[in-house]
């Protein structure tokens, strides 16, 4: 069974993707960090961020694995790096660039082929997985994503202004809405799933409802 989470920063996908997966025993792909990576990557093997054949080839060559939370690239945990400001603008124009957003969906599905899949990131209901079992897009008001992802900046150490994430978020959303290819965008047979009040268990308890009535459906089919 394949189950795709899409929507904006902030929206509480990653840690109710993973909390999800783990509950469910299922294989969890981080979609934005794997974007991520290979801006990361890009930068220290010094390919420009506007070379998009050999960014796409990069894609395709490193092996990232999602294990315990963190993100391993060829073995190398690079959790913390890849999460940084300039990682996160660096990872932009990445994943902007289309010849690297055909390369990560061929790679996204080779991870995603014979197992049971809870998949998270921007386009995973409309592009990668449009015959995904279960669509969930995800939303929150701007105001509860902004504070979501300053406690998370918090935990992490970092003493991030509320209003300076509520404007990058916006800025963030923008670009992702209006990019031609893997734009922002809830599938047409999706399940809007708005997270305004609820906790990450909150979330996790409406996915597994959704997901058992899909299970129930397809075995009447
Ligand atoms: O979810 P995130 O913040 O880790 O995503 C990092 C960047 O990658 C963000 O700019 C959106 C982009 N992204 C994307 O374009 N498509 C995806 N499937 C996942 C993330």
């Amino acid at each position: 069974m394949i189950i795709t989470l899409d929507g904006p920063a902030g929206a509480g996908k990653s840690s109710a993707a993973r909390a999800l997966a783990s509950r469910l025993g299922w294989s969890y792909i981080d979609t934005g960090a794997m974007y991520r990576a290979v801006a990361f990557i890009a930068i220290e093997q010094g390919i420009p961020l506007e070379d998009a054949p050999q960014l796409a080839r990069l894609v395709e060559k490193i092996r990232i694995v999602f294990t315990n939370g963190r993100v391993l690239v060829e073995d190398r945990d690079v959790s913390a790096e890849i999460r940084t400001e300039r990682i996160t603008a660096a990872t932009r124009p990445v994943a902007d660039a289309p010849p690297v957003r055909e390369a990560m969906k061929h790679v996204q599905r080779r991870m995603a082929q014979g197992s049971n899949v809870v998949t998270e990131g921007r386009d995973q209901g409309t592009v990668v997985f449009p015959h995904a079992d279960l669509k969930v897009f995800l939303t929150a008001s701007p105001v509860e994503r902004a504070q979501r992802r300053q406690a998370e900046e918090l935990t992490r150490g970092n003493a991030t202004t509320f209003e300076s994430i509520l404007e990058s978020h916006s800025r963030r959303d923008e670009a992702d809405r209006l990019r031609p290819v893997g734009a922002l965008r809830p599938a047409d047979n999706a399940v809007l799933l708005e997270t305004d009040g609820l906790t990450r268990e909150e979330v996790v308890e409406h996915l597994i409802i959704l997901i058992e009535a899909q299970r129930k459906a397809q075995a009447q089919e």
